[in-house]
């Protein structure tokens, strides 16, 4: 943030009560900080929604890697786009499940085009994708 501009804004006495209640428990400093968090969230959601944008993603899944060729396709389907892929990590949870999260980066249609191959590959039991920027 190159500087900071100072806006009033107008609130609803009894919302900002319970705002300041709400962000002093999640502990935020001040009021303006949660704003500016409020902001950044709603832009990410914004860019979200464009197929175009350029984002960085989580993809966290799990699966049973004693499935049949489940841990083949994944590697596949990763091998498929190594361009996208900045890093991996792969955590042996219990003796059937592993825990594999991607950091991803590219068009939000890539990463979800991807994000949805693999969580809709055989044996993953449940994945869920973040997109964040900065
Ligand atoms: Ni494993």
């Amino acid at each position: 943030m190159d500087r900071i501009l100072r806006k009033g804004i107008a609130f609803d006495p009894v919302q900002l009560k319970e705002f300041d209640s709400l962000i002093k428990n999640k502990g935020y400093r001040n009021r303006s900080e949660a704003i500016r968090d409020l902001i950044r969230g709603f832009l990410i959601d914004e860019h979200m929604s464009d197929p175009e944008k350029f984002m960085i993603g989580t993809l966290t899944f799990v699966y049973d890697h004693h499935k049949n060729e489940v841990q083949h396709n994944l590697t596949e389907a990763q091998h498929n786009s190594p361009h996208m892929i900045i890093s991996s990590l792969h955590v042996h949870i219990d003796p059937h499940n592993c825990l594999e999260i991607l950091i991803l980066r590219g068009k939000v249609k890539n990463i979800q085009s991807l994000s949805d191959s693999i969580i809709a590959t055989k044996g993953v039991k449940h994945g869920k994708l973040v997109l964040t920027n900065v």
